[in-house]
């Protein structure tokens, strides 16, 4: 029943908004550094990305340790997944951002509790992003009805989300049926680029976003050390309907120094980035870089040039003293 209002809701705001031209995209001209206060507003969402990480039973019950006492107002109210072929993930609802709150466990599957030592010192992520999975595919039309034609994701990753996607869209309008917030997908890694994809299919479903529209069409992301996940068209979709939220900062993608996973898979294989990036300095400053994949040595693509060039732990650690991992 619930759900059969919520179509009728809508088309209402549908038919309402078909006239309003999609806004654009501010450009900023020049990479900037970000005051204290708005690094730490970026706190909370680092540590939901980490407690992606923790077992689905420590995240209901909200005893996780450091990631979940980081954010002790939290709701829990649901996880999902298999931990084997499907990636777990949660869900619940901050009433201080007042947002619901939407995470992956970023590893390989079947890696759970490993991950960590696997991947810190190993080559795991990045093999399984730039080998067998780095081939394009179109989206599933079912699901990504709307979306333009010329949009190509990673052929791993799309089949991965499509485990879960549909339940966790079955699922967020009962995370806070009261409040009925914005709604942010915030990860780290692999896991972030699953949840990218499962923002862009959120954002298809309510695709007319106007200063009007209620808080609860509003789709925004938060990543951390994301890979790359689609084409031109896939990140020029992305600026058009996540970016422009909040004034432009509905969009964000957060890279710490010298990591190497947000360079994969490379641009020359065709993926590129949405704007939107955060970079942070081997002097834990933090800066902007305006526009998709800025070349600048201030920005993740200019500062790693190569895998070779990279430092894989940076991958994890520090964001703003977060480390990510349960
Ligand atoms: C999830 O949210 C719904 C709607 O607010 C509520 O009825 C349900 O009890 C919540 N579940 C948990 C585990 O808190
Ligand atoms: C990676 O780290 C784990 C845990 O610290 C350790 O057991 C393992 O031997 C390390 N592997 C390599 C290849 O260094
Ligand atoms: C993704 O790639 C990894 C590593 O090559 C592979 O083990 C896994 O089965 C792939 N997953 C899917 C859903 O294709
Ligand atoms: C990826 O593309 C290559 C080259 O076109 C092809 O040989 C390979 O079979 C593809 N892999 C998958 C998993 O589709």
């Amino acid at each position: 029943m619930a759900r059969i209002i919520l179509t009728l809701v809508f088309s209402t705001l549908f038919y309402l908004t078909t006239a309003i031209p999609s806004p654009e995209l501010v450009d900023r001209a020049s990479i900037t550094t970000l005051s204290s206060d708005t690094v730490d507003s970026y706190k909370p969402y680092a540590f939901y990305s980490s407690t992606a990480y923790c077992s689905p039973e420590s995240i209901m019950n909200w005893d996780c340790g450091e990631n979940c006492n980081a954010n002790p107002h939290f709701r829990p109210n649901k996880t999902g997944g298999d931990g084997i072929r499907a990636p777990f993930w949660y869900m619940g609802y901050d009433s201080i951002l007042n947002t619901i709150i939407i995470s992956h466990h970023g590893a390989a599957p079947g890696e759970m509790q490993k991950s960590l030592h696997l991947e810190s010192n190993g080559s795991n992520r990045l093999s399984s992003l730039n080998i067998a999975g780095s081939n394009f595919t179109t989206l599933f039309k079912p699901l990504f009805d709307g979306a333009p034609d010329d949009i190509r994701v990673h052929a791993n990753i799309s089949t991965t989300q499509l485990f879960t996607a549909s339940d966790i869209f079955l699922e967020w309008e009962y995370a806070a049926a009261d409040e009925r917030p914005t709604i942010t997908f915030v990860d780290h890694s692999s896991g972030a680029a699953l949840s990218l994809l499962d923002a862009v299919y959120f954002a298809l479903q309510f695709p007319y976003i106007t200063d009007l529209s209620p808080p609860w069409t509003k789709v925004k992301f938060v990543g951390y050390g994301l890979p790359r996940v689609g084409n031109q068209a896939f990140a020029d979709f992305v600026d058009e309907h996540i970016t422009v939220v909040d004034d432009g900062k509905g969009f964000v993608r957060i890279n710490n120094m010298k990591d190497p996973v947000p360079i994969n898979p490379s641009r020359a294989l065709g993926y590129v980035h949405p704007s939107g990036e955060i970079h942070i300095q081997a002097s834990g400053e933090w800066d902007t870089c305006p526009g998709q994949d800025n070349p600048d040595s201030q920005c993740i693509r200019g500062a790693v040039q190569n895998d070779a060039n990279g430092n894989k732990p940076d991958n994890y650690c520090p964001y703003d003293g977060v480390m990510m991992g349960c």
